[in-house]
């Protein structure tokens, strides 16, 4: 493999209610190289979240370390995460809530790039009428899009989506998808995305890393061996989709 983007060497971590201790993920460790999709998937609880949300720096490790380049010498380092419920907030416009975490964690950028990137991303993601509406006005495919947008326009050198089409049908989920496989095209974007949809996982990934129940660690590795775009119906896609779901269901 290339040099990882992203290295993951023994997450562990507990969550303590009171004086309850949750033992969420039990020594976690694997490795994301540039440009590639891994999905993640795993039982409900074995802490696929919590993973997700300690490389984004939305939580912490008791212990482990995690190793992040950018890939690319005068950037540094950075994650930036979509959740499953877009997350936008309702009171700022499409374009306002692009722009808002860009001005936040890239200071002093000029108005003029901020609107450059902005705008590129719009369209990128087929939101360019819509910029101006609010996310109570959008669809749910739309705003998972907008969301997704937000997060690129700090070109994080890792894309975290935690379960983010799992809301939407089956069309659009799909169309989303086709989306997610454009960007890491146009972007080179490295993705890591959690997810419990079997054939999403085979259609997108280029390795899929299934975790044990709680508390989680790495069950097992596949690598998807299927050139893009991938075809649900073909049957060797539907070998890997019936593999995925039986390791899931720790029968493989
Ligand atoms: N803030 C918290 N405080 C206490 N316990 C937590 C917290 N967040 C998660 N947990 C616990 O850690 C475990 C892992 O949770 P997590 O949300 O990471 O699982 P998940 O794999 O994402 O599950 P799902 O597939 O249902 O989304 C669960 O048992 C959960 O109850
Ligand atoms: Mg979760």
């Amino acid at each position: 493999m290339m040099e990882p983007v992203l290295s993951l060497d023994g997450i562990t971590k507990t969550f303590w209610d009171s004086e309850k201790s949750c033992p969420a993920l039990a020594g976690v460790s694997f490795d994301v190289a540039a440009r590639e999709i891994v999905c993640i998937m795993g039982p409900s609880g074995c802490g696929k979240s919590t993973l997700l949300r300690i490389i984004g720096g939305l939580d912490y490790a008791d212990a482990g370390r995690i190793g992040q380049t950018s890939g690319n010498k005068d950037k540094k380092p950075s994650a930036a995460m979509v959740f499953q419920d877009h997350a936008l907030f309702p009171w700022l416009t499409v374009y306002e809530n692009i722009v808002y975490g860009l001005r936040l964690s890239v200071q002093n950028l000029p108005e003029e790039e901020i609107k450059k990137r902005a705008e590129s991303l719009l369209e990128l993601t087929h939101l360019n009428a819509f910029a101006l509406s609010y996310p109570h006005q959008l669809s749910g495919g739309m705003k998972q899009r907008a969301s997704v947008a937000r997060a690129l326009v700090i070109k994080p050198s890792v894309l975290l989506m935690d379960e983010p089409f799992s809301a939407l049908d089956t069309f659009t989920r799909r169309e989303l998808e086709d989306e997610v496989l454009r960007i890491r095209q146009d972007l080179k974007t490295t993705i890591l995305m959690v997810t419990h949809n079997p054939e999403e996982a085979v259609y997108l990934a280029d390795r899929i890393v299934i975790l044990s129940e709680r508390p989680g660690v790495v069950a097992a590795i596949l690598q998807v061996d299927l050139l893009y775009p991938r075809d649900p119906a073909d049957p060797a896609f539907i070998r890997i989709r019936e593999q995925v779901t039986r390791m899931i269901q720790g029968k493989a």
